[in-house]
């Protein structure tokens, strides 16, 4: 999987809980291609060893800094790294790292390597939140390298309060990781606009109109920009996928909602994609209190929602641009087409509802892009983080040829 396949990835791991999760990131780095070198701190050894990660990874695990016929492994990993990962970094390795020590394999290659490195500080919150801590992670910052912030939740003590130090979640320590590979990225300097999910329309209070959209197809588009270097607003409405790490979640309920923080976000937009699926149809006259059984209407009055892209259309700036999607259950080139023309879109991506690994729901798609000089570019079944790279794509060419 694109960036991973081919790369490789240093993987330090110092003496947290937390490192059990960093078990399972190295195997998702392994699945997607990469080649994985795993570092263990002596305290991490403690915790998980070298074997769960040679048995993993399919590499063996590195743990000494001095030992015979190995004086040189250090140098060797700094300089083969693609990307120099320390997950979890704890609160004692922050600070040794910080005043430049070298005194063990993972704080030594730091030092020797010349790419990118990212810090995944896991610890209790409150020494996530001591002064000293802090000054080590800004400190470490201001080094170049990429510190990211702990997660709040559940920590390993259950009578501890639910600050940040929890370590983020595989998956979007990988994000992180697939953007550091890219790095600068192609979409550096660029605003990217992202609609995800379904919206509701409130019949009563406790009652709404929605549609099957888990959500998952405007996720990956929002993970794969990032990734790519983008600043990413992700404007969403209630979505059964977790948040994308990296962009800016904008969470709302309604079309209308939607249609509002779209207008907003496309003062400095260069690209909107608009994945979302908006409810189409609102009840004409919801009902301020909750409808009783008793007196059931027999019909439910309907009135239109905004089209979102099509009122939206005089707030983007010239040269912005815009992706619409197309969910068809017949004609499917030929809406899609009409789609493209009455919402005024840059590139309409279809897809058919009727076949099985399309559309909503799934974790597949398989999807026709349509651009404006009519070009219709057909695409195998793939999965949608595969699509979401196929459309950024897409997006790139045009935005050069702007
Ligand atoms: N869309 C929108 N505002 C809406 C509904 C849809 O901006 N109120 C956007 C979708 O996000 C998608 C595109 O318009 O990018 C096409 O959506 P689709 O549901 O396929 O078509 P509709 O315009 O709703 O038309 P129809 O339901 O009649 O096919």
């Amino acid at each position: 999987m694109r960036p991973f396949a081919g790369a490789r990835i240093c993987l330090g791991v110092t003496g947290g809980i937390a490192s059990y999760k960093t078990v399972f990131l190295a195997r998702l780095l392994t699945q997607a291609g990469a080649q994985v070198d795993v570092v263990l701190s002596r305290s991490a050894r403690e915790f998980v060893g070298a074997i769960t990660f040679e048995a993993v990874t399919g590499r063996p695990a590195h743990t000494e800094l001095i030992a015979e016929g190995r004086a040189l492994d250090h140098l060797k990993l700094a300089r083969e790294a693609n990307v120099v990962v320390v997950a979890p970094a704890t609160a004692d390795f922050l600070a040794r790292s910080a005043t430049g020590q070298a005194d063990d394999l993972i704080t030594a290659i730091l030092l020797a390597t010349r790419s990118p490195v990212l810090l995944v500080p896991a610890m209790n919150d409150k020494m996530w939140g001591h002064a000293q801590v802090q000054a080590n992670a800004e400190h470490l910052r201001g080094l170049g390298y990429d510190v990211l912030d702990p997660d709040t939740g559940p920590l390993a003590s259950p009578t501890e309060g639910a600050g940040a130090g929890r370590m983020p979640e595989p998956e979007a320590i990988m994000a992180e990781i697939g953007r550091l590979l890219e790095a600068p990225g192609p979409l550096a300097g660029r605003h990217v606009v992202v609609t995800a999910g379904p919206t509701r329309e409130p019949v009563d209070p406790v009652r709404f109109l929605s549609n099957r959209s888990s959500g998952r197809m405007g996720a990956s588009i929002a993970s794969a920009a990032h990734r790519r270097g983008a600043r990413v607003t992700l404007i969403h409405g209630p979505l059964e996928v977790s948040l994308p790490h990296g962009a800016r979640p904008v969470a709302v309920e309604t079309t209308e909602e939607m249609a509002r923080e779209v207008r907003a976000a496309l003062a400095d937009a260069d690209v909107l994609i608009m994945a979302a699926a908006p409810a189409d149809f609102t009840a004409a006259q919801p009902a301020a209190q909750k409808l009783k059984k008793e007196q059931a209407p027999e019909s439910l009055a309907l009135a239109r929602t905004p089209d979102i892209l099509r009122t939206t259309r005089d707030a983007r700036r010239p040269g912005t641009i815009v992706v619409g999607f197309a969910l068809e259950t017949e004609k499917v080139i030929e809406h899609a087409r009409g789609k493209l023309e009455a919402k005024g879109l840059d590139l309409v991506v279809a897809n058919d509802a009727t076949e099985p690994g399309a559309g909503f729901g799934t974790t597949t798609n398989r999807v026709t892009l349509i651009g404006r000089d009519g070009a219709v570019e057909a695409h195998p079944l793939a999965s949608k983080d595969t699509v979401a790279d196929v459309i950024l794509d897409r997006v790139e060419a045009l935005l050069h040829g702007r």
